[in-house]
């Protein structure tokens, strides 16, 4: 049902018996996807932004489930590198559909997208002059927008706040003139949009920066005149506290297009995290119960390398047990670590857990977004495996002959 639909969905939602027979049968660390989530998600996106381009940055979880997901919902998509841009089509974006934003683009990307775009009409979006001269010395004839430098950011962490950092767009009061002299002289594209985007993890607190962001490229916009589209870049934040209220959704809609104003362009938003962080679970096991002095220390065979938020972030995700309660568990406060040689392979530092022991399962929320995505294999850990909640394979675990496997001499 919508009602349904537009409550966000907490951890203690998702079927624990269900997470256990899946962890039985494909292993932990797993990551497990609900699809109809990001469906959902999708959905209420598109009606609180009904006249709105909705495309979705690809960069919070690019696995094939999700991307087929939300391309049958009838997004768009948004590509931070020439590798996004191909999964996009291969999961069956059409080119119209797909903006290709190139933040400091090496040599193979530009490549590959301006071959692409003999056949395919994306846009490609530049944020700096000197990467429009890279791309019209290689003879790029397609659709082109410019990113702006809003000057103003907003985000979950500094290291995410991209709307006042200069590596990110033209200067907000250069940009006027470059598409001036875009129009004048690099005849051979066709200038269709702008685009900014303040940060990522935009919670209600931020607004007024979103609006400020927003109400500035729609200036700009009038100014520049005949685009086809305004992007003012996704960020919108999903609660990792359980008690965190949601975004509210339809006065952030209400907020962006009052700011906007009156424009013939149309708005354009592109959210990564909120369609899919709540559509994803990381499933992990419990290999060590250490008393200390300090703290008990439990630790599980996810690691930093499987899921970096709480590491490079000091990132809060919500982490429950799976297996059910045993009588006379008393809750206490632990130190949940994973098997990284690092003191930052900790995923929270003071947590109350009903008092584990080994082999428990866990259960980490909101794991759907930038989490798989940003798994390495560092420490030489393989990259766990991804089903959906119905028992399909997405993404297979990997062996320890994958670790080697791109090596010539062994
Ligand atoms: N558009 C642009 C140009 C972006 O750079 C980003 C994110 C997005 C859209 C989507 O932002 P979202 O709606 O997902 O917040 N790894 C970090 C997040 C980095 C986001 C970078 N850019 C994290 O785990 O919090």
């Amino acid at each position: 049902s919508k009602a349904k639909a537009n409550r966000v969905r907490r951890l203690a939602e998702w079927d624990g018996q269900q997470l256990r027979g899946l962890a039985r049968k494909h292993g932990t660390p797993l990551y497990v996807l609900d699809p109809d989530r990001v469906r959902e998600n999708a959905a209420r996106l598109r009606d609180a932004f009904p006249n709105a381009d909705v495309s979705y940055a690809l960069k919070a979880n690019t696995t094939r489930t999700v991307l087929e997901a939300i391309e049958t919902s009838g997004l768009g998509a948004e590509c931070a590198s020439a590798g996004e841009v191909q999964r996009a089509l291969a999961a069956g974006f059409p080119a119209e559909r797909i903006r290709y934003t190139a933040v400091n683009p090496p040599d193979r990307d530009l490549e590959y997208v301006i071959s692409r775009s003999q056949t395919d009409d994306f846009v490609l979006t530049i944020g700096a002059t000197d990467t429009l001269d890279r791309v019209l010395e290689r003879g790029y004839s397609g659709r082109l927008c410019v990113r702006v430098n809003p000057g103003v950011g907003a985000g979950h962490h500094a290291k995410v706040t991209t709307g006042d950092a200069p590596q990110f767009g033209v200067p907000y009061d250069r940009a006027a003139d470059v598409c001036t002299s875009i129009r004048k002289e690099a005849t051979g594209v066709d200038l269709v949009g702008i685009h900014a985007h303040a940060g990522s993890g935009i919670s209600g607190d931020d607004l007024a920066s979103h609006r400020e962001l927003v109400r500035r490229m729609g200036v700009l916009g009038r100014e520049i005149g005949a685009l086809d589209f305004i992007a003012v870049g996704g960020g919108f934040g999903v609660p990792y506290y359980p008690d965190e209220p949601p975004l509210a959704l339809d006065s952030v809609a209400a907020a962006t297009r009052k700011a906007y104003g009156d424009c013939d362009a149309q708005l354009a938003i592109e959210p990564g995290r909120y369609l899919v962080a709540d559509a994803g679970v990381l499933v992990t096991t419990v290999t060590t119960v250490k008393p200390t002095a300090e703290t008990t220390v439990v630790g599980v065979d996810a690691g930093m390398t499987t899921l970096l938020r709480p590491a490079l972030y000091d990132a809060h995700h919500e982490i429950r047990t799976l297996t059910p309660d045993r009588d006379g568990r008393e809750a206490m406060s632990c130190r949940i670590v994973g098997p990284i040689c690092e003191t930052s392979d900790v995923f929270a530092r003071d947590r109350s857990l009903p008092a584990p022991v080994r082999s428990d399962q866990l259960v980490v929320g909101n794991a759907g977004a930038y989490g798989y995505e940003m798994s390495s294999q560092y420490n030489s850990r393989p990259r766990p495996a991804v089903v959906t909640v119905s028992g399909e394979t997405v993404s297979r675990r990997e062996t320890l002959s994958d670790l080697t496997r791109l090596e010539q001499n062994n």
